[in-house]
């Protein structure tokens, strides 16, 4: 019931997933220990590694993650193994059904690109065990670091340097690459710059570069959180100051999956990301128009089990509401004439 269909342009890389759940970077993907464990006890047809640098990282001082009934805030600062980690776990990895994808999130755009090159070489040369690339366009937590998703002139410059290692590979070789590639996006709020984005994409598409889907959204960053009895913030980095996620993002997670549906869900398939936490939840985002479905902060309350209980409550909406298939409620939302 749950299954469904993810489609790119590349036809050849439409795939069918047993069910469309798949983990936020950053939740429950950082050690060998995390993956085992949403590999082998979990109902997520697909993973994602922790967003990764070239070499490990130990991010932010603690404590960097704080969670309550209906938000969480994080300054992590980008704390992994390193990409190399990542690549060797999932080549040792025989499941999953669905896709696998490495998050990137170098911190200049040489060592992203070094890292999509080492990447897409890789993969030409079949020593890498990945579906799919997610390039991290809206980390908030690195100080100096501004988010890429937010400077559209920069953004325009970096896809075009990024994709186009893909481009160059493709007529070199003479052979389409097989990884699906992925944005992962910050939360837009303005009308003028989901349009604006949007052409970004659409101007790469038109030159023949590849973007497969969107994450719509990171956590919405640098919030601030206070507590009463100590009067203190409560995370260390950057004075308190975090990504925010969980109950509280989701109508402007609903708001960016809708539009970006509405403006490219032709062209790439979206994952919809952000206070997914039942299956009323879930259903809202596909309605939106996410074609599949990214758990964070509740993964991280409830451990791996959440998906086999989302998707179970997902189940039961369906069943009352007469839909056979996940794929018959994605975008279909309403509006009011
Ligand atoms: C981190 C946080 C994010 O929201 C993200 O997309 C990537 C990294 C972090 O602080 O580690």
């Amino acid at each position: 019931m749950l299954k469904t269909q993810i489609r790119s342009l590349d036809k050849k890389l439409n795939k069918t997933l047993d069910n469309p759940f798949i983990n936020a970077s950053g939740c429950y993907c950082r050690t060998k220990e995390d993956l085992d464990q949403l590999i082998t006890s979990s109902y997520c047809s697909s993973i994602i590694s922790k967003t990764c640098t070239p070499l490990s990282r130990d991010g932010n001082p603690e404590p960097r993650y704080h969670q309550s009934d209906t938000l969480s805030i994080n300054s992590m600062g980008l704390p992994n193994l390193g990409l190399g980690s990542y690549l060797e776990y999932f080549n040792t990895c025989e499941s999953t059904q669905g896709i696998k994808i490495i998050s990137l999130g170098g911190l200049t755009l040489e060592d992203n690109m070094a890292m999509f090159e080492s990447i897409v070489s890789k993969h030409y040369m079949n020593l890498v065990n990945i579906d799919a690339v997610e390039i991290n366009l809206s980390c908030p937590n690195l100080v100096g670091h501004g988010q890429l998703g937010y400077n559209f002139n920069n953004m325009n410059v970096y896809l075009l340097k990024i994709l186009n290692i893909v481009s160059r590979k493709e007529i070199e070789l003479k052979r389409r690459c097989g990884l699906l590639i992925g944005l992962k996006l910050p939360p837009y709020f303005d009308m003028n710059q989901f349009e604006k984005v949007a052409n970004i994409i659409k101007d790469q598409l038109r030159y023949g570069r590849r973007i497969d889907f969107l994450t719509c959204i990171n956590s919405i960053g640098n919030g601030l959180v206070i507590d009463t009895d100590s009067e203190k913030v409560v995370i260390k980095p950057k004075g308190g100051f975090g990504g925010i996620g969980g109950s509280v993002v989701k109508p402007t997670a609903l708001a960016n999956v809708r539009k970006f549906h509405e403006l490219l869900g032709d062209k790439l398939f979206i994952i919809g990301c952000g206070g997914i936490t039942n299956g009323e939840d879930a259903f809202h985002h596909l309605l939106a128009g996410a074609n599949m479905l990214s758990i964070g902060t509740q993964l991280m309350k409830e451990g791996p089990e959440v998906f086999k209980r989302i998707g179970l409550e997902l189940e039961d909406i369906m069943k009352k509401k007469g839909y056979k298939n996940v794929d018959d409620i994605i975008g279909k939302l309403k509006t009011i004439q």
